[in-house]
């Protein structure tokens, strides 16, 4: 077995703790177009795929080709269709001409170098009405907090590159989960 191939199943175990939850306070429907940025072993991918069923679609995006690989070899082995692998680049990623109803992030926010462009960059790929959904460590065990990021911040970001907050939850340990939708989103329901 390949080293990435563990880190893929490590990454994927550690995934499931409060996943039913959060899949629940997510209400995804059949046909949505959803994208996982960041999604490591495809935990996330796989459950999103068979809740959107093949009306949907669900975009692996990742930086990491390996991870992406080991991604694809299972979306082959359980003859999944409606998984699509993206290679993402630091500044953001190409999702052709689809938009999606919900892009998700789970302990990836850290990662992102300029998080107000990258944010804002990325609204292209959202659905009028879709939403971003990011999960985030709120300190890794007192950790020097470069693989967190506190949910201030994060709102700050976020409101700085055109969001608003709709939903907030705070049932997993040690990280924020929060919903975002664009500005004019709000403005068009209102
Ligand atoms: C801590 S892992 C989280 C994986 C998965 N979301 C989970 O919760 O199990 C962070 C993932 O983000 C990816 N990553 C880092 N920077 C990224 C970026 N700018 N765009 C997309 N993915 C990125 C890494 O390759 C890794 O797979």
């Amino acid at each position: 077995m390949k080293l990435t191939d563990i880190w893929g199943i490590m990454l994927n175990n550690r995934a499931k703790a409060g996943s039913q939850q959060v899949l629940e306070k997510l209400q995804i429907n059949n046909g949505d177009v959803i994208a996982d940025v960041g999604s490591g072993g495809g935990y996330f991918v796989f459950e999103f795929a068979r809740r959107v069923k093949n009306e949907g679609k669900v975009f692996a995006v990742d930086t990491n080709t390996d991870l992406l690989r080991f991604i694809n070899k299972r979306s082959q082995k359980q003859e999944i269709q409606n998984v699509v692998t993206i290679v993402a680049d630091k500044s953001g990623f190409n999702l052709s001409d689809e938009n999606c109803n919900l892009i998700f992030l789970r302990n990836v926010f850290h990662h992102i170098d300029n998080a107000e462009v990258y944010f804002r960059n990325i609204q292209e790929h959202l659905k009028p009405n879709g939403r971003i959904a990011i999960i985030e460590w709120l300190n890794q065990n007192g950790a020097n907090g470069c693989h967190s990021t506190s949910e201030l911040k994060i709102c700050k970001v976020m409101e700085t590159a055109g969001y608003k907050r709709i939903n907030s939850f705070d049932f997993l340990q040690n990280q924020s989960f929060n919903i975002f939708v664009l500005n004019s989103a709000l403005a068009k329901n209102s």
